[in-house]
């Protein structure tokens, strides 16, 4: 159980009072897609945070009460909201729901990828000084959950290391699969690197759930049909996982 000081709230970047947010949040990148989580996946959602348009929620799913919220693109972004969710209001769960570039050819665009660890080109979890490189992983609890939700509803999912990278717009790169693939990266998305190091350091449980919106090796992306199906599917096992928490 973490400790956190509601004395810190609201701040300077969150709007939502001390006990606005459940024990448990989805956190997706764009705040739009927060309020369409909360909007038709909630009961009774209340918007609870407004500032910058960074959209937070308050509902309950199956009578338990869950949070959503957007945190942006990126891991600074990502880790003023994670560090403020978990030190200043006291949330314990946090599972970022978003999309990833597949980074080998047997990861498939509308796969579901569960983050195990998450390697960076970012700086952030550095700046916790340590002796050495810190290791981002996923919470085992969550994972675990995770895994068993997407076997109960019959989704293919794979379980590993994915790679948040501060750049979306890379220069030209070494051929596709020849360095974060050759160490078994499943994925690129931007943002779990401050998330798994926040919730470390505030005894708090993560996880990233993604969905392949595009191949890196192939070139492949998802119609917008099927990005709406499999954003679905993984929104279900998130909630499936904080259902169970
Ligand atoms: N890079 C980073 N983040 C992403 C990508 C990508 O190619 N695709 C979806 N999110």
């Amino acid at each position: 159980m973490s400790k956190y000081d509601p004395g810190k709230t609201p701040t300077p970047h969150n709007s939502a009072k001390a006990g606005d947010f459940a024990k448990t949040i989805l956190l997706p990148g764009d705040p739009l897609r927060a309020k369409y989580i909360a909007e038709h996946f909630l009961a009774g959602a209340k918007l609870v945070n407004t500032t910058r348009n960074m959209l937070g929620y308050t509902g309950t799913y199956q009578g338990k009460p869950v949070s959503v919220m957007g945190t942006g693109m990126g891991c600074p972004s990502m880790g003023i909201y994670s560090y403020e969710l978990i030190n200043y209001y006291g949330v314990e769960n946090l599972i970022r729901v978003g999309t990833a570039g597949a980074m080998t050819e047997d990861v498939h665009i509308r796969d579901l990828v569960f983050g195990m660890g998450a390697c960076t080109t970012s700086n952030y979890p550095d700046l916790y000084r340590l002796p050495g490189s810190y290791s981002c992983i996923a919470s085992f609890e969550l994972l675990r959950k995770a895994a068993e939700a997407a076997e109960a509803r019959k989704l293919p999912y794979r379980v590993g290391n994915i790679l948040s990278s501060d750049m979306f717009y890379n220069p030209p790169m070494p051929a596709a699969g020849t360095d974060w693939a050759s160490m078994g990266v499943l994925a690129v998305e931007m943002e779990s690197a401050a998330l798994y190091s926040n919730a470390a350091y505030g005894r708090a449980n993560a996880l990233t759930i993604l969905t392949i919106s595009d191949s890196l090796v192939t070139g492949e992306a998802t119609t917008a049909a099927e990005r709406e199906t499999s954003f679905t599917d993984m929104i279900r096992v998130a909630l499936d996982v904080a259902e169970k928490l």
